[in-house]
């Protein structure tokens, strides 16, 4: 599939898999005690094609712009399966997000909440806002944890304990939730236990002064996935058995949805659904390495990468070719943007390789094309392919366009969809 797509559309070329995303939609729900709700994050992948499909599987979406939010409506969620999070939103952004229909925020302040209050009640509307929650303690062994630590994500638990008259509805704002969101790609099963733990504890401590007002505890997530190199996603056995003993012990109504429990999962979703194909562009040496030049880089993958969001990268380049032919030492792998920084990896081992052949990088359909530096020296950002098994869907490329701007007018609408390849 993946070399007629290449032959057909091009290279650079994202192919997703709607077939891989339902597997792994399938794969978390197994994991995850029912009756529960599983967000999915749009930031790791908002291709259309993959909003709709993880839509008709009956997720819920969380969105962090007013461009997110359209996404999700247009790929098919209701209105009240979104939640906006994030934590600085401009006021015409919450402005934008209640007339397009938002209802549902996580609030990250006292700011924040009633900022989000005093918006929703200009606009007469009433919304429900989650707490965004800041753990003071450290999930223990938890490398990339958000929590524990100063973060500008969500406010302290302490904070809550020490000044609770700051946290309650304002406006046409009205506290129904809390939400944790403690770190971040998380293999162990264990790790994903304690984290998830930790928040229960706090979830019930915290459940105590506002009551049968919340509604939603929502858990947050971190489920890990390889990123650019081969490999499958954890194991989650023994997640749902340890979720379920937490649960009873921390929430004893939880099944009867007092509260909803809730999930949030980017790449574990989508990670796996997603590969590059590229092509090599030249193959030479310079003093002792050899370089290898691909057409894609990183304005296609792993621009984030180099800003710590994201792991540093050293793909997996895969021949399309067949059996190696024989192998090239301590190559650097770098894509055709004029500057040193566009490098994937170096000092590695690759099969013999030619101009003209192509590789594949497995994992990227999460954090891929949109964590990439999309603009920096205006190549065609890649295309992107889905299929459905084998079976064509679409075949579109992200355009970034400059458009004349109207004095005083703010616009609030996302980065321009997708335009089709033909
Ligand atoms: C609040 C929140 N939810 C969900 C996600 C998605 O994370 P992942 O793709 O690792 O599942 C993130 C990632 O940063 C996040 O900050």
């Amino acid at each position: 599939v993946i070399a007629e797509i290449a032959r057909q559309w091009g290279t650079p070329a994202y192919v997703y898999d709607l077939a891989e995303v339902r597997r792994a939609e399938a794969e978390l729900r197994e994991a995850l005690p029912r009756p529960s709700r599983l967000y999915y994050s749009l930031k790791a992948n908002p291709h259309p094609a993959i909003v709709a499909e993880l839509a008709r599987l009956g997720c819920h979406a969380e969105v962090s712009s007013v461009g997110e939010f359209s996404t999700a409506r247009e790929a098919g969620f209701a209105k009240n399966q979104i939640m906006l999070t994030g934590p600085g939103k401009a006021d015409h952004e919450v402005a934008a997000a209640i007339a397009l229909g938002a209802r549902r925020f996580s609030v990250e302040s006292p700011y924040d909440l009633a900022q989000v209050g005093a918006m929703a009640a200009a606009a007469g509307e009433q919304v429900d806002v989650l707490l965004r929650v800041n753990a003071d303690t450290a999930v223990p062994g938890m490398g990339l944890s958000m929590t524990g630590v100063g973060s500008a994500f969500g406010v302290d638990a302490s904070w809550i304990e020490s000044a609770p008259e700051r946290f309650i509805d304002s406006g046409g704002a009205r506290v129904r939730g809390l939400h944790f969101y403690m770190g971040t790609q998380i293999e162990d099963v264990r790790l994903l236990l304690s984290q998830f733990e930790l928040s229960l504890q706090l979830g019930r401590q915290l459940m105590l002064r506002y009551g049968a007002a919340i509604t939603e505890i929502d858990l947050g997530g971190g489920f890990g996935a390889p990123f650019a190199r081969t490999g499958s996603r954890p194991d989650l056995t023994g997640l749902r058995a340890g979720l379920l003993a937490a649960l009873s012990e921390h929430l004893p109504d939880w099944h009867c949805r007092r509260p909803l429990v809730s999930f949030e999962s980017g790449r574990f979703l989508t990670a796996a659904a997603g590969t590059l194909v590229c092509r090599v562009l030249d193959v030479k040496p310079s003093k002792d390495r050899v370089f290898v030049v691909l057409d894609a880089g990183i304005h296609q993958l792993g621009g984030m990468s180099g800003l710590r969001r994201l792991p540093r990268i050293a793909p997996t380049l895969l021949p399309m070719a067949g059996p190696p032919r024989g192998w090239m030492d301590d190559c650097s792998v770098v894509g055709p943007l004029c500057t040193p920084v566009d490098m994937w990896s170096s000092g590695v081992r690759l099969p013999t390789l030619e101009p003209g052949d192509l590789v594949a990088v497995p994992n990227v359909g999460a954090y891929g094309l949109t964590a990439s530096l999309l603009a920096f020296i205006g190549h065609l950002p890649a295309a992107e392919v889905v299929h459905d098994g084998g079976m064509p869907v679409s075949a579109t490329r992200l355009t970034l366009r400059r458009q004349p701007l109207t004095a005083g007018f703010v616009p609030t609408g996302s980065i321009p969809a997708m335009s089709r390849l033909d």
